[in-house]
């Protein structure tokens, strides 16, 4: 590969000039092998974050990523293969009930995940909650799950998309994560890689998001689809609404209990709609006749979770763990839960243990909040708005500030937020 400059490309970039092909090829290629150091790649990414890239650069950039390792090779496999991603959120346990709810209708869901960083939480870390559940398998382990089960939740290989993992880990460190084009490439390179036919997005939009309002939201949603259409992968996305939780629970275990109570006919109405709204989509890109509500509704979906659970090492009958302390946070007054958000929230879970501020950090199976009501539901003064849970008293204090002002009671309710705000597909938006 020919020899630039990182300094030339760095001056370029700083200046607002577009990187080509080749330079940027060199330049993600290098700071892989480690032939580029971390300060130089910590400025050019700096200079991404203030420039942008233009809609070529970041095709490169993205093409680059994926070609820094490996691609699976899912040919081999009956069904069409179909996945979701979601740009995280608080209370998202969606891909839970989703995976199985897809291959119930006939789809294959090779859904590589990965850990949770910050406020929100990680399907893997999710799982890990169920004794025995194992999230990494090798690529054969990958397949032949695909071809017998027809999903699997697991961890994403060293062998995809490399350049990703070492810069995620330096943007982490640098202020460089909230950029549309490194956010983008970041999550397209690894779906791309890991080689499904088709996917759905789901762009959350709100105060427990990366994306705070629905115009960043839509230009997440344009670029990521963008880049999907150009290498084959027949891409959509939903933006949904995350300024309240979803569903009643945000941490480990307590996730997985409700999204077994969802995949046996119940759950919260937020997380089944959402999820079903999800499924059309991917029913549509993945070519299928199938109703996912009637899929859901007659138990095939609980069966797959069941076989997925038990292919990867995890008893899906075992009691979840639960936290050995559980304070309650009572409603101030009567009347309606005019707010409680996402935020608040999503930090207080985080800092009771279901979350990790560092990558190498454990999380609790256990902790997490489960909230007594939601958004317009009645409440009575001195009445349990909230659990918080935890195994470590010490951390109640610092959840409980988390959980300051994050929540209204008022006299009478509002309109209800929207849940599904916005499609976004390659012919445009609706
Ligand atoms: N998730 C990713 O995989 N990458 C990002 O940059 C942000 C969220």
């Amino acid at each position: 590969m020919s020899d630039f400059s990182a300094v030339d490309l760095i001056c370029a970039k700083r200046d607002g000039q577009a990187l080509g092909p080749r330079e940027i090829a060199w330049f993600i290629d290098g700071y892989t092998a480690g032939r580029i150091p971390d300060e130089q790649a910590s400025a050019l990414l700096m200079a991404v974050y203030f420039q942008a890239m233009a809609p070529d650069e970041l095709a490169a950039w993205t093409k680059a990523m994926i070609d820094s390792g490996e691609r699976l090779d899912l040919s081999s496999l009956d069904r069409p293969t179909v996945d979701k991603h979601s740009t995280g959120g608080v209370g998202d346990k969606v891909s839970l009930v989703l995976a199985p709810l897809m291959a119930a209708c006939g789809a294959a869901v090779p859904q590589l995940s990965g850990r949770g960083l910050g406020h929100t939480g990680g399907t893997l870390d999710k799982l890990e909650a169920i004794a025995g559940w194992r999230a990494a398998l090798s690529n054969t382990e990958i397949v032949s799950q695909l071809a017998g089960v027809g999903a699997v939740i697991c961890a994403a290989g060293a062998g995809l998309a490399p350049a990703d993992r070492r810069i995620y880990a330096l943007r982490d460190v640098t202020g460089t994560v909230p950029s549309i084009p490194l956010i983008a490439s970041s999550i397209m390179s690894k779906k791309i890689a890991e080689g499904t036919a088709a996917l759905v997005l789901d762009v959350k939009v709100g105060s427990g998001a990366f994306m705070k309002t629905q115009p960043e939201a839509r230009r997440l949603a344009e670029a990521m689809v963008t880049l999907g259409e150009a290498h084959g992968v027949r891409t959509a996305a939903l933006l949904t609404g995350m300024d309240t939780v979803l569903g009643l629970t945000a941490g480990g275990a307590l996730e997985v209990r409700e999204s077994v109570e969802t995949l046996a006919g119940g759950g919260p109405a937020d997380l089944v709609a959402v999820t079903l709204a999800l499924a059309r989509e991917m029913v549509e890109s993945a070519g299928l006749d199938a109703d996912p509500a009637e899929v859901l509704a007659s138990g095939a979906a609980m069966d797959v979770w069941r076989a997925m659970i038990a292919a990867q090492g995890g008893d899906p009958d075992a009691e979840l763990p639960r936290a050995s302390v559980v304070e309650t946070v009572d409603a101030p007054a009567d009347g309606v839960l005019g707010r409680l958000d996402a935020l608040a929230v999503g930090v207080a879970a985080w800092r009771l243990g279901a979350g990790r501020a560092r990558k190498e950090d454990p999380v609790s199976a256990t902790a997490g909040v489960v909230c007594r009501a939601a958004e317009g539901d009645a409440v009575r003064a001195g009445e349990p708005l909230l659990e918080l849970h935890t195994d470590d008293e010490s951390l109640l204090p610092g959840a409980l500030a988390a959980l300051e002002g994050g929540f209204e009671v008022v006299a009478e309710a509002g309109p209800p937020r929207p849940l599904i705000l916005e499609r976004v597909t390659a012919g445009g938006r609706a």
